[in-house]
């Protein structure tokens, strides 16, 4: 363990919330060199202070600005993140009276209170993001962002080109203007064909809406990705993972997409 990591640590458990400068911008999800040229070109201030010095202390609460965006001091330490596979069957809410199966009978051994980035239908699986951090739940779920979300799709009904083409450009449906990033042909059948859709937005049943506007249905639907998490750390359904080193570097990353 670095001797920085200890400090922050002991700090910490004696509930004195300071962090180093640099440290705190690789939080964020800056890489330390990325943290280093921002805080000596002088992008950083604390508390309206330009802060040119990568050692300064700093506490949580305070006010920091990078690049010209502010935002209040809050320790990473104190947020977790999970991967879910939801499997079939499963409402994507921790309470619901009309429902015998939801997150909640999921996530019986997590202690923290996280909330899930967003949801998936009753009868879709796969990748679900659970956190207690606020921030990425928003970048993670707002159409502002445009992370990316990918899904396997087995859709009925004849998939011809124009079909993929038309829900490329989008569509309206109930007033709301709904669209695929892009969309690929895995396995085309007779009367069905097998997806692999990339969507950005996040609206509310978007993949079954979109195709049900040109005619067809979805009657499998699996996502495969969010943002950067993937599949292959949760391959089986209702398996749950904290999300960590090299994986957490990177879902972190999206925050910077609040301060470009
Ligand atoms: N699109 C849908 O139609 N359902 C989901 O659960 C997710 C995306």
């Amino acid at each position: 363990m670095l001797l920085v990591d200890w400090c922050i640590i002991n700090l910490i458990g004696k509930g004195v919330d300071i962090i180093k400068l640099q440290k705190y911008l690789q939080q964020l999800g800056y890489s330390r060199r990325k943290a280093d040229e921002l805080i000596f070109s002088g992008r950083v201030s604390v508390n309206g202070k330009k802060i040119e010095e990568p050692w300064y202390d700093v506490k949580e609460g305070e006010e920091i600005k990078i690049n010209k965006k502010t935002q209040i001091v809050k320790f990473k330490e104190k947020f977790v993140y999970y991967v879910l596979n939801k499997p079939k069957g499963y409402v994507s809410s921790l309470y619901d009276p009309k429902e015998k199966k939801t997150l909640k009978h999921l996530l019986k051994n997590i202690k923290e209170p996280v909330k899930p980035a967003g949801r998936l239908d009753k009868d879709v699986t796969g990748v679900l993001i659970l956190t207690n951090d606020g921030d990425l739940i928003n970048i993670l779920t707002s159409a502002k962002y445009e992370v990316e979300k990918v899904y396997i799709a087995k859709v009925k009904g004849v998939i011809d080109r124009e079909k993929l083409e038309e829900i490329k450009k989008g569509i309206i449906d109930e007033g709301e203007f709904l669209v695929c990033k892009d969309v690929t042909v895995l396995e085309a059948g007779f009367d069905y064909a097998i997806l692999r859709i990339v969507m950005i937005k996040g609206k509310k049943h978007e993949v079954k809406r979109l195709f049900k506007y040109v005619g067809s249905k979805v009657v499998e639907l699996r996502r495969i990705s969010h943002g950067p998490i993937n599949i292959s750390l949760v391959p089986k359904p209702g398996q749950i993972k904290k999300i960590e080193g090299k994986w957490l570097e990177k879902l972190l990353k999206l925050k910077q997409l609040k301060s470009k």
